[in-house]
């Protein structure tokens, strides 16, 4: 049912969204035709793409805490690695689009809400590797498949920090007050994402750029991301339906964009 309920939004998604020639901020259109609808080239992201496709072929099972809203899929504990990288994990077009804006902004520091086994993470990684990027899971198996991979991967700039969130994000977030870019992968419900969002305002700047993941899961998510759009720290807001992306410029008029993607 939560499927086809997805499937709706999405179609609905499809018939308002549309592309960035109406867009009269030249910010906000070169954004969308620079970074949002460029391509990334096969060889710029190879590695991260090798190791998906093991994960996806892995079928070893291992024990799994969820903190999270859980997946849509399955909620079993005991689940096989390759199910957990197929659901969890964002896709390559979306790694892809990670990957570029990063590349794009050129940040100093990094935050990433939910590791999981972290592909996500690699893409930030890549497309920035003098960036430090701290991720925080809670998941004690899935953080050290998340660490032999950045280590196959030979990325240097990732820090882990592996806890509840509830216990982990306040102490991290308040050790960098100045964050680039934040991107929130994890604990998909609406109150939760409300409260990163406002943990997210109180350490940013105007250029500071914030991602949500999943913005039209589920009812909930949907409420959050209305709340996210009509809030007054914000200005544009781009919903590309998998994932949302957040201005706060005050030099931006305040629109909420709906981009075909
Ligand atoms: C969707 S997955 C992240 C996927 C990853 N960003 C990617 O695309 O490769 C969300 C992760 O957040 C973690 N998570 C959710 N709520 C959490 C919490 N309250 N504390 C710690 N980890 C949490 C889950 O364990 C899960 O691994």
């Amino acid at each position: 049912m939560k499927i086809i309920k997805h499937a709706l939004r999405y179609i609905k998604y499809l018939f308002k969204s549309q592309n960035h020639y109406s867009i009269h901020s030249p910010t906000i259109y070169n954004f969308i035709s620079n970074v949002i609808y460029s391509t990334t080239s096969k060889s710029e992201t190879k590695e991260i793409e090798e190791l998906r496709v093991q994960l996806y072929a892995n079928e070893s099972f291992i024990n799994i805490k969820d903190y999270g809203a859980g997946s849509n899929i399955n909620n079993n504990n005991k689940r096989k690695i390759k199910e957990i990288a197929r659901n969890s994990s964002k896709n390559s077009k979306y790694g892809n689009l990670l990957y570029r804006i990063v590349k794009s902004l050129n940040p100093n520091t990094i935050f990433e809400l939910g590791t999981s086994f972290g592909i996500s993470t690699c893409y930030l990684a890549k497309g920035s590797p003098q960036t430090t990027i701290t991720t925080f899971e809670g998941c004690n198996e899935s953080v050290k498949i998340a660490s032999n991979n950045f280590a196959k991967l030979e990325f240097n700039n990732i820090k882990i920090i592996h806890g509840n969130f509830k216990d982990t994000l306040e102490k991290e977030f308040a050790r960098n007050n100045n964050l680039d870019l934040i991107f929130i992968d994890g604990n998909h419900t609406e109150n939760a994402t409300i409260k990163y969002f406002e943990l997210a305002l109180n350490h940013s700047h105007n250029k500071t750029i914030i991602i949500f993941d999943d913005i039209h899961w589920s009812k909930g998510m949907e409420n959050a991301w209305k709340h996210i759009t009509r809030s007054k720290k914000t200005t544009v807001t781009i919903d590309l339906f998998f994932v949302g992306i957040v201005f706060l410029d005050p030099k931006l008029s305040k629109e909420n964009f709906i981009i075909r993607f």
